[in-house]
């Protein structure tokens, strides 16, 4: 097990529950700014297995990734497997626009070039986008873990609510933890900071809520969802995610919609990781075509 700098506390953990060998690759910049990767250890023969998320700086983190698998692949290992537990660029999966990249597919190729076999990631933004890999991928869900996360809270009658059609199914794993409901909203994004969430009456009155997304980046998609369950009377309302992107003033702008705590996972490693994914992922390599 190799950890990367994005994932040091994550990648311990998997490592403590597989009960294999840690290695701590050296990671440094040259005074130039570029990324200097080197594995100490000797990987021949070994199946190694890389975990690098790749939250913001994304581009140092995916280069970190890179480099990471290329070091490891150079000294011949028996197999090598990537867990990209928040994989960048994911969310560019499509050419929206005429002319733009197509970056998932990018980096999905660099990902490969660099000698990854197999891949593990957490909740990726679409399902379908993990065709641009020709290697396998297991893509793991948290959102029954982000579900148990609430089961000790006390919360009256929760109501589980993805804020849009696609948070759907998140919405409906968490709450089957509880035994409790669910609901979606529908979603419109103008900008990368504006979104337009439809009305609906949710019979969410004196009731708590949980909204649960994939990720939360600026925090609109939460705030306009949040505003919604005020209206229609909720008690108390609560934010979870897989992946707390939690850019600019995210926490600022769903706090002033009255969500009172953002519950993410540590495939983000930050003051809002409150929920572990490695058992998940831990899963997912068990299930590995390599092993
Ligand atoms: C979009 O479809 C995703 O599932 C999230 O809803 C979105 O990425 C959240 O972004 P933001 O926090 O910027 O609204």
């Amino acid at each position: 097990m190799i950890g990367g700098s994005a994932s040091r506390k994550l990648s311990w953990e998997i490592a403590r529950e597989l009960n294999c060998k840690f290695s701590q690759p050296e990671v440094k910049s040259f005074p130039d700014g570029e990324l200097y990767v080197r594995i100490p250890d000797d990987l021949s023969g070994e199946e190694v297995i890389i975990v690098q998320s790749t939250p913001p700086p994304q581009n140092e983190n995916l280069m970190e990734l890179f480099l990471l698998l290329e070091a490891a692949s150079e000294q011949g290992p028996k197999s090598l497997k990537a867990v990209v537990p928040y994989l960048a660029y994911a969310r560019q999966d499509k050419i929206f626009k005429k002319g733009e990249a197509l970056s998932l597919k990018l980096i999905s190729s660099f990902i490969e070039e660099a000698g990854a076999e197999e891949l593990v990631v957490v909740d990726i933004h679409e399902r379908e986008s993990l065709s641009y890999f020709s290697i396998p991928v297991k893509n793991v869900t948290a959102a029954p873990l982000l579900g148990k996360y609430f089961k000790g809270m006390g919360l009256k009658d929760p109501l589980f609510l993805g804020p849009d059609e696609k948070a759907a199914q998140q919405a409906s794993r968490a709450a089957k933890e509880l035994g409790a409901s669910f609901d979606s909203l529908e979603k419109e994004r103008i900008t990368p900071e504006l979104v337009v969430t439809s009305s609906k009456e949710l019979r969410v009155k004196d009731r708590d809520a949980v909204i649960i997304d994939d990720i939360i980046s600026t925090g609109g998609t939460i705030a306009e969802a949040a505003k919604i369950l005020k209206k229609e009377g909720a008690r108390r309302i609560f934010a979870a995610c897989t992946h707390p992107v939690l850019s600019g003033n995210a926490l600022e702008k769903m706090k002033a919609a009255g969500v009172e705590v953002v519950v993410g996972t540590n495939t983000i490693e930050n003051s809002h990781s409150l929920v572990s994914v490695a058992p998940v992922i831990v899963e997912g390599l068990r299930q590995s075509v390599l092993l």
